[in-house]
């Protein structure tokens, strides 16, 4: 059978810089609630003009470079986000002739903060079946232009920033499945229970005869809504599961990896995560001091960023894990 293999990897933030300090200039906030609550120093802000597919434009370009492949060869894009560009057609549309790309399928996945291992999971279930042969998968954002950047927002809009990371993955056949580089698995979970815990209301089509109103906006509904705290104990809680999960059906042991790539929500769930599973700090690669919460983006910025520290090397054995609005939360292990 087919397997996947991670070929190459790009990212790309906003040069704008917004610092807690800059936020304390807006909202009743400060440095030290940002830092001791989420580990949080400053994020990246786009300027009004730039579109999510503008981030994702930048970081498919350096994926495609990082992979030395022709972007001919690309077959198929998937792309993560809860920032479209527009309502309709989805960002992948919006990217193809932005890359020079055309035909090939353009897929969004809506999964929110777990949309990049989703989108991996997706890409290698392609891959496997011959279906498509390299894939570039995309996890970009644009939250600034959608948060509440008033007092009465500051819970949500301290956390989550601007950006995007993307991968090549290509078909690959493993010899020695010790050494050689592919995805050994993917796990997906969801609960739509807890759908409201974190979600924006407005607009939508349940929202009576026009998805939106004058009282809607008032009553800030197409702003993020957050029930902080019941996130953040069901995020350390399935953190650990779907990693462990993940782990045991590969039948590795927790040092048996070389790298632990999780999702960047708040630094202390990924502490918390880290010390209940007994791993050594230096074994988990954080972006979040500099970037927030990037949701969709910020397990390939993570990627690209261990790659530049010289972190994350061919070879290396990875474990993803991911948590997110829905809830949904997933994992995945491979060997870069
Ligand atoms: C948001 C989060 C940092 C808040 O931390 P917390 O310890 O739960 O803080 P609380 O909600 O109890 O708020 C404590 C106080 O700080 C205030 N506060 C909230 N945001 C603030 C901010 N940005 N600056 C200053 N004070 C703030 C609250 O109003 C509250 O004040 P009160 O005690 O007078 O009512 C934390 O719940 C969290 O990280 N949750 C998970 C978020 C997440 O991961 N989201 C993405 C999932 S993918």
């Amino acid at each position: 059978m087919y397997q996947s293999e991670i070929i190459g990897c790009g990212m790309y933030v906003p040069p704008g810089v917004v610092t807690n300090h800059d936020l304390s200039k807006i909202m009743e906030t400060s440095h030290d609630w940002i830092v001791q609550r989420s580990g949080i120093e400053e994020r990246r802000w786009v300027s009004p003009d730039v579109t999510t597919t503008d981030l994702a434009l930048k970081a498919a370009e350096e994926a495609i470079a990082n992979a030395n492949i022709d972007k001919k060869e690309i077959d198929c894009i998937i792309f993560a986000h809860i920032s479209p560009d527009h309502d309709f057609p989805g960002n992948a549309c919006f990217l193809q002739p932005k890359l020079g790309l055309t035909e090939i399928p353009a897929i969004d996945v809506r999964q929110q903060c777990s949309g990049f291992i989703y989108s991996m999971s997706i890409a290698d279930a392609f891959i496997k079946t011959g279906q498509y042969k390299t894939i570039l998968v995309i996890g970009a954002e644009i939250h600034s232009k959608g948060l509440d950047k008033s007092t009465r927002g500051r819970d949500v809009a301290v956390l989550f920033g601007d950006g995007a990371g993307a991968i090549i993955m290509r078909r690959t056949e493993v010899n020695d499945p010790l050494k050689d580089s592919f995805v050994y698995s993917t796990h997906l979970f969801s609960e739509g229970q807890n759908a409201k815990e974190l979600w924006i209301p407005a607009p939508g089509m349940a929202l009576g005869p026009n998805r939106m109103d004058h009282e809607m906006i008032e009553a800030n509904q197409h702003f993020p809504f957050m029930n902080g705290k019941k996130v953040f104990a069901n995020a350390v809680r399935r953190l650990c599961e779907c990693t462990m999960l993940a782990l045991d059906k590969n039948k590795l042991k927790l040092e048996d990896i070389d790298l632990f790539l999780f999702h960047q929500a708040n630094m202390r769930i990924n502490q918390m995560v880290a010390q209940e599973l007994k791993i050594p700090e230096d074994k988990v690669f954080n972006t979040i001091q500099k970037y927030g919460n990037t949701t969709a983006a910020t397990i390939p910025i993570g990627m690209a960023e261990a790659v530049k520290a010289g972190k994350l090397k061919k070879g290396s054995l990875v474990a993803s894990a991911v948590f997110g609005s829905g809830f949904t939360w997933a994992s995945s292990v491979y060997r870069w």
